[in-house]
């Protein structure tokens, strides 16, 4: 006699379904498994190392915006079928900053010195990058991100980091003395014109057969070197970058050569804190010239949040778990901004005290 039921395996199947379902549910709405740092996580640490300034980015604050335009060599046309890369003119709206959430800091102090880009290709492609002027970051994972943070909140009674939990974090993060040891010893420019800005991150370019090839990049000067002495960061104009950028491009337009470095098999695309081996392949992708700057408060870059993962067709991310965190950042941080409104930012009031003389 044959039995008209169905198999026990078939029964089991249809009842794990549902369970399987609700559990891909669960995953993606983060209730199991390890838990993420979500974007309000990440500026809320932000906010609590950097200070709170409403309307402002909530890091980078002090920024100035730059307008321009990149000529594609088209010698990246190899690595990627970017139309962006194709060789041609595309406009540029960009922003250069120094790092930290205070818009009025002073610009003596050894910090980051940025630039963010935003391309504009054919059909309106878009490409976003911001750009630091160091190779390497502090951190590699968006949790040691929050932690130095963390780490570096001021006490209320030194306004200083509690050395104690800086020494416990590094003690956790020993890969960030590679980027601590960085900015301690290397030049800090004297000017935005004369920095170097990388992508820092890995990313991926996709060529026409749809091979990926890991890459980064960055943006060298054509100015002459300077470097500011560190030891007399007090002497230095509060907007000194801001009037010095204004002051070159009076004179004339600015240039950058956009350099893509390929990395070879076993560079770490996942890790910031690590640079690549100086002799990897490097190919001259094109020219960016800026040709003018704003104030941020009617700039064109005050409503762009320079998210580097808006990417065209033929780059994409790498396995860097900082890029998805570095997008949720940046649109938490620009939802709160957008919501509330800004004062003139220090370098707007420097900018427009100097057209009035
Ligand atoms: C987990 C890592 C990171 C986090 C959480 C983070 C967070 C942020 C946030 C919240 C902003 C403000 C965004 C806005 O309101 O528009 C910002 C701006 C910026 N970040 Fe990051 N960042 C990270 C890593 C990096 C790295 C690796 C670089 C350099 C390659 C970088 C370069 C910049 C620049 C240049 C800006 C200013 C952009 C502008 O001018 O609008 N960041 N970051």
């Amino acid at each position: 006699m044959t039995s008209s039921r169905p198999p026990l395996s078939i029964v089991a199947a249809i009842a794990a379904a549902p369970v399987l379902l609700l559990a891909g549910f669960a995953w993606a709405g983060g209730w199991i498994g390890p838990p993420r740092i979500g974007g309000a996580t990440i500026v809320d640490a932000l906010e609590r190392s950097g200070g709170r300034y409403a309307g402002y980015r909530r890091a980078h604050a002090k920024g100035i915006c730059i307008t321009g335009r990149f000529d594609a060599s088209g010698a990246a046309t190899g690595l990627s079928r970017a139309r962006l890369l194709a060789r041609g003119s595309y406009p540029v709206i960009g922003r250069l900053s120094t790092g930290g959430g205070d818009p009025f800091a002073t610009d003596g102090r050894n910090v980051f010195h940025a630039m963010a880009l935003q391309l504009t290709g054919p059909d309106r492609e878009i490409w976003r990058m911001a750009m630091d002027h160091t190779p390497i970051f502090p951190v590699a994972t968006p949790e040691a991100f929050v932690a130095l943070q963390r780490a570096s909140r001021p006490v209320p009674a030194t306004g200083k980091p509690d050395p104690a939990a800086m020494k416990a974090y590094l003690a956790r993060h020993p890969e960030t003395k590679a980027y601590q040891d960085y900015i301690a010893a290397a030049p800090l420019p004297d000017s935005f014109a004369n920095g170097t800005y990388y992508s820092i991150n890995a990313f991926r370019l996709i060529d026409r057969a749809g091979a990926s090839h890991a890459v980064r990049w960055a943006f060298e000067p054509e100015a002459a070197p300077g470097a500011l002495d560190k030891a007399k960061f007090a002497e230095l104009p509060t907007d000194h970058l801001f009037t010095d950028i204004g002051a070159r491009l009076a004179k004339g337009p600015l240039r950058w050569r956009m350099t893509v470095t390929v990395a070879a098999p076993g560079d770490a695309t996942n890790d910031a804190t690590i640079l690549w081996p100086a002799n990897r392949q490097r190919v001259e992708a094109g020219t960016l010239t800026i040709t003018a700057a704003q104030p941020e408060e009617n700039g064109a870059c005050r409503d762009i949040t320079f998210d580097p993962t808006i990417l065209p067709d033929g780059v994409a991310l790498s396995d860097d778990p900082l890029l998805p965190a570095r997008s949720a950042a940046y649109s938490s941080s620009f939802r709160r901004r957008a919501l509330e409104t800004p004062g003139p930012s220090a370098v707007g009031k420097t900018l427009a005290a100097k057209e009035e003389r």
